[in-house]
C-alpha cells in the first residue's frame, strides 16, 4: 500500500511516499529553522505562511524523487493535531482538497503517533518486540508511552506537566545566546564544558514532598534507580530548571567556558530526568524494548545514557534509523497512518473531510 504524508504542524514543510508503513520511497523536508532563527523561536503566523509557499512543491517533489505518480498513491495521511492551529491548517486544507479531487482515502494522524512510529520506519515489523516504551521529546510534547501489543493504541504513562524537553532546550538556548532550535546548538557547545558537584541544577522527580528535601538531585535519581525511593508520577516538569538557568545567567556577563558548562549541567540535567524515568517505567511494564522519538531523540548524550540503562535491564534500545526521522518529518505520518489504515480499514472508505486539533492527546 502506497500513502502519501504530509505533515506541516509546526515548523517543517513536509511530505513523504512511503510503501506499506515502512519502506520510505521518499521524504521531502522543507525546514524554516534559519527564518526562526532570526526571532529565535517560532512566530505562528510567520510559519504558517511559510507552509504555504512551499507546501506544493514539497508534495511534487516527493512524488517525483519516489517515481511514484498521484493516480498511484492508495491514501492520503494529514497530520491534524497537535500542533500549531495555523500550521495544521495549511497541511489539512491541502489534504482535505487532494483526497476530494483524487478520491482517495484521507487519514487523519496523531502528530505524536507519527514520532512514536518513525521507529518502524526501514524496519521489518516482526523485529519489534513488545511490550515496547516509548520516550517521545520534542519541542510542542514530551511522553513516556506504553505500547502492549501491535494492535493496540498506545498508552500514556506520563507527560510534561510544563515545558516539553526541546522547548526547554530552545528557551536555555536563547538565555545563552546560541540560536535557534536549541537543542543541537546546546549539544555541540556542551562538549567543551565540565560539570562540578557544587554547581548542580535541580532535576523535578516528583517524589513524594518529605524525602526529596534529604538528598541533593543527583542522589535522588541514583536512589530511584537502585530502587531505594519511589515517584509519585512519571509525568515530567521542566520550568524549574529553566527557571534556574535563567537566574544564573541574569545581569551577568558569562564567558564562553561558563557558557560551555552551563549547556553541559543542562543538559546532564534533562537527560539524567528522561532516562531514569524510561528505566523505571520499562523495568514496572518489563518492556522487551526502549524507544526513544521526536526531535529530542537526536541528542547523542541522552542515546548514550538510555543506551547504558537498557543494557542494565537487558532490553533493546532503538531510536528511528535516520536523524531526520527523529525531528518532523512526513514519512513518520505516513507509517502512522499505515498501521491506522490496517486496524480499521473500513473507517476510511467514505472521504470525511478533516478539522484541525492543535490540543489534540495521544
Ligand atoms: O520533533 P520536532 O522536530 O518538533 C516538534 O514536534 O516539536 O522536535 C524539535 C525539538 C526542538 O525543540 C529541538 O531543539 C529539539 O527537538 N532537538 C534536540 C536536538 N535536535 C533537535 N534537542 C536536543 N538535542 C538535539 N540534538
Ligand atoms: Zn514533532
Amino acid at each position: 500500500m502506497l500513502i502519501l504524508g504530509i505533515e506541516t504542524s509546526c515548523d517543517e514543510t513536509a511530505a513523504a511516499v512511503v510503501r506499506d508503513g515502512s519502506e520510505v520511497l521518499s521524504s521531502v523536508i522543507a525546514s524554516q529553522a534559519t527564518l526562526h532563527a532570526q526571532t529565535g523561536g517560532v512566530v505562528p503566523e510567520v510559519a504558517a505562511r511559510a507552509h504555504v509557499e512551499v507546501i506544493l512543491p514539497v508534495i511534487e517533489r516527493a512524488l517525483a524523487e519516489a517515481h511514484i505518480d498521484l493516480k498511484q498513491i492508495d491514501a492520503i495521511a494529514i497530520t491534524y493535531g497537535p500542533g500549531l492551529a495555523s500550521s495544521l491548517l495549511t497541511g489539512v486544507t491541502v489534504a482535505n482538497t487532494l483526497a476530494t479531487f483524487s478520491d482517495k482515502p484521507l487519514i487523519g494522524v496523531n502528530h505524536i503517533l507519527g514520532h512514536i512510529r518513525a521507529n518502524w520506519l526501514e524496519r521489518e515489523e516482526q523485529e519489534i518486540q513488545y511490550p515496547v516504551v516509548t520516550l517521545t521529546a520534542s519541542g510542542g510534547h514530551n511522553e513516556i508511552v506504553l505500547l502492549e501489543s501491535a494492535a493496540t493504541k498506545p498508552k500514556l504513562l506520563g507527560e510534561t506537566r510544563d515545558d516539553a524537553a526541546g522547548e526547554a532546550f530552545d528557551k536555555v538556548a536563547r538565555m545563552l545566546d546560541l540560536g535557534y532550535p536549541g537543542g543541537p546548538a546546546i549539544e555541540k557547545i556542551a562538549k567543551l564544558g565540565s560539570l562540578s558537584a557544587d554547581s548542580l541544577l535541580p532535576r523535578a522527580w516528583l517524589l513524594p514532598k518529605d524525602i526529596s528535601r534529604n538528598f541533593n538531585s543527583v542522589e535522588v535519581g541514583e536512589r530511584l534507580r537502585a530502587g531505594r525511593l519511589t515517584l509519585t508520577s512519571f509525568d515530567f516538569s521542566f520550568s524549574g530548571l529553566k527557571s534556574e538557568v535563567r537566574r544564573r545567567v541574569q545581569n551577568k556577563k558569562l564567558n564562553q567556558q561558563q557558557i560551555a558548562n552551563l549547556a553541559a549541567e543542562f543538559q546532564v540535567a534533562v537527560v539524567d530526568v528522561l532516562a531514569t524515568k524510561l528505566f523505571l517505567v520499562s523495568k514496572h511494564y518489563q518492556a522487551k524494548e526502549i524507544h526513544l522519538a521526536g526531535g529530542v531523540s537526536a541528542n547523542k548524550f541522552l542515546r548514550k545514557q538510555v543506551q547504558k540503562y537498557s543494557a542494565q535491564l537487558g532490553i533493546t534500545l532503538r531510536h528511528p534509523t535516520k536523524m531526520s526521522y527523529c525531528t518532523d518529518n512526513a514519512a513518520m505520518i505516513a507509517g502512522a497512518a499505515h498501521w491506522l489504515y490496517q486496524k480499521t480499514p473500513n473507517k476510511y472508505q467514505k472521504l470525511k473531510l478533516l478539522d484541525v486539533d492543535p490540543n489534540l492527546n495521544i
